[in-house]
């Protein structure tokens, strides 16, 4: 069974992986069903990486075994490396049609990720913001996190007001990336993120961390100071925010 523990001030919800992912699918599925009944769409925010990975898994094997449909589903991805090109296998386009997209009912026309490549960032970013707004806003808000406290890809020195914009990317982000690219001179240098502002709107946030390596900095996020040193500390100043955390993350 998953147990709460206290990390100074804030809750998570720590256990195994797949139960933390039931956990998380059972949040998506009573919004899915709660907007239905309401005859809206959910517009769902959602991250790549490979945490969120069992998550998708198990959000396809609902759609497969149960039923759950996303018809009525809309999405925006986080972030999207520059340059790459959607059909690249390492864009972020790629991975989530590979990872969720193709194995589910979502209607494609309700897909949106930030453009790799564009003539004017700024334009691109403003437009992807608008995107959002006209939607609605985003209900429900998945992110990951990167070893440096990141969401999305905003790096350290990102601001609680920051907006979709185009952003270099810090060593540790291509050190990380670099195995999956065969090496970091084949990683894209500059993204396309979600700013902090534009993920502190949603009105719930989840963040899932695994792994031992990632226990250090979701201690600093949960705990620490709030500021851009670790960008994932001003989920602090949100009030709907879902911690879920493995053990090995959690340090338990
Ligand atoms: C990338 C993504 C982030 C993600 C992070 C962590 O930088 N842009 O959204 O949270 O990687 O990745 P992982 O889940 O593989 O540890």
């Amino acid at each position: 069974m998953s147990k709460k523990i206290q990390i100074v001030s804030k809750t998570a919800q720590v256990g195994e992986v797949e139960e933390l992912c039931r956990a998380v699918a059972d949040e998506v599925e009573a919004l899915i069903k709660e907007k239905e009944a309401e005859g809206k769409k959910v517009i769902l925010g959602l991250a790549t990486g490979s945490t969120p990975l069992p998550f998708y898994r198990e959000l396809i094997r609902r759609h497969r075994e149960e039923g759950l449909s996303f018809e009525n589903v809309m999405s925006f991805n986080l972030d999207e490396y520059e340059g790459l090109g959607r059909d690249h296998e390492r864009s972020y386009w790629a991975e989530m049609w590979r990872n969720l997209f193709d194995h589910v009912d979502i209607d494609p026309s309700n897909v949106s990720v930030p453009l790799s490549i564009f003539e004017d960032a700024g334009e691109a970013a403003l437009e992807y913001e608008n995107a959002i707004k006209e939607a609605g806003g985003i209900d429900w808000q998945l992110l990951g996190i990167g070893g440096e406290g990141h969401i999305g890809f905003n790096e350290k020195g990102s601001q609680v007001d920051s907006r979709t914009r185009r952003i270099k990317l810090a060593r540790k982000t291509t050190m990380d990336a670099a195995p999956s690219f065969g090496g970091e001179a084949n990683v894209p240098t500059h993204a396309i993120t979600m700013g902090v502002g534009t993920i502190l709107e949603a009105h719930r946030i989840v963040l899932m961390a695994r792994g031992e390596s990632k226990r250090e900095i979701v201690n600093r996020a949960m705990s620490g100071e709030v500021g851009p040193e670790v960008p994932a500390s001003f989920l602090q100043n949100h009030g709907n925010v879902g911690w879920f955390l493995d053990n090995d993350a959690a340090g338990s």
